[in-house]
């Protein structure tokens, strides 16, 4: 076996490890070889993205959904959400003040909404590009028909994140109902980078049940699909699901979760996530730290954002894009980085 910090130099000269090695690395850390390997993961990033961090405005539209996934404050059975749709021209009017506040990317983000329709979708995404063809438009509303998904590009969609949630098939059975399956969540990701998106795959950390060769598949499982970003965060219990009372994603094993995937694929876009943000005050800034260089603050009007809780506590639901903005812009600047106004495509 490799001691810690051969692990950790063999990640950073892209050799691929086996698995025993990779269970090592993220299970046998000590605060010191996180440090060296946030510093490698710090030096990969540097080497594609320079100091820039690309933040996208989240536009979270509507908080129904027809799945009941085990971990979700909005899954169909959370009696205590109060559901939301946003119209076209209130999503519009978020991407009219983002514009304003430099944003250069809107990530429309929903639960699965039958109300959406592919026609609806299809004006929105167009309306957008139409108004703002100096932007860029992700998509991130779950699993649809190819045909779809071919539609939705064709109108200029540029980029769609779909998590995969686990790469396990028996842990996925045991975050999600019978009707989901990974097999599906995952030839969606193919389809849709077969279709030309940026493709975002991705997962929690600390889920129910996670194991450290459950991580490793996740891992085996990016390299495999070699998607344009991978949104990781923290597992964070929502008091109105079955996982109420299961414990919380840890920050550390996060922040080196974030340093190994920055190693393994140097060009990936890697967003500090707001769960993130939510299990530590300064988690944020620490997962900038680790290799991460996308933050996505939020954009919703001010009245839903505590509506989409997907999670407890979720942090910045009572601030103003606009205040989210410039509190982001100082706690990158603490970090050495640079929050930057651009469409910030994959290099
Ligand atoms: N804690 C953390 N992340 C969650 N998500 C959903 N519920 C939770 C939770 N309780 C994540 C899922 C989903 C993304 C939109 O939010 O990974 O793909
Ligand atoms: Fe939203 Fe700080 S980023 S308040």
């Amino acid at each position: 076996m490799m001691d810690r910090k051969q692990r950790i130099d063999a990640l950073a000269n892209e050799q691929i490890l086996p698995e025993e090695e990779l269970i090592a690395l993220i299970t046998d850390a000590t605060p010191e070889s996180d440090e060296y390997l946030f510093e490698q993961a710090r030096k990969a990033r540097e080497a594609v993205y320079g100091k820039a961090v690309y933040m996208r405005g989240l536009i979270e539209f509507t908080n129904y959904c027809k799945n009941d996934c085990y971990y979700c404050g909005i899954r169909r059975s959370a009696m205590g959400a109060e559901r939301y749709r946003l119209s076209e021209e209130q999503i519009l009017d978020c991407c009219e003040a983002g514009y304003g506040l430099g944003f250069r990317t809107f990530v429309l983000q929903g639960g699965e909404d039958g109300y959406y329709t592919d026609e609806r979708i299809l004006s929105i995404v167009s309306g957008i590009k139409e108004k703002y063809p100096d932007c860029a438009v992700t998509l991130s509303i779950g699993e649809r028909e190819r045909d779809s998904y071919e539609a939705f590009f064709k109108a200029g969609a540029d980029r769609y994140l779909l998590r995969h949630e686990t790469a396990d098939e028996a842990h996925y059975r045991t975050l999600h109902p019978p009707e989901l399956s990974l097999t599906h969540r995952k030839q969606c990701l193919r389809d849709l980078k077969e279709i030309g998106y940026q493709v975002g795959c991705g997962f929690m950390v600390g889920s129910p049940g996670q194991k450290a060769e459950h991580l490793v598949k996740d891992l085996q499982f990016i390299h495999e699909l070699q998607p344009h970003m991978v949104g990781i965060g923290p597992f964070v219990p929502h008091h109105d699901t079955p996982f109420a009372e299961e414990a919380q994603g840890g920050l550390e094993l996060t922040l080196r979760l974030l340093a190994i995937i920055r190693l393994m694929e140097p060009h990936v876009l890697l967003p500090a996530t707001t769960a993130l943000g939510t299990i530590d005050p300064r988690g944020r800034e620490k997962g900038i730290l680790a290799g991460a260089n996308v933050v996505m603050p939020n954009l919703s009007p001010q009245d839903v954002r505590k509506k989409y809780m997907l999670y407890d506590n979720k942090i910045c639901t009572g601030d103003e894009a606009a205040e989210c903005v410039k509190c982001l812009e100082r706690r990158i600047a603490s970090t050495g980085y640079e929050l930057v106004c651009d469409r910030g495509d994959y290099r």
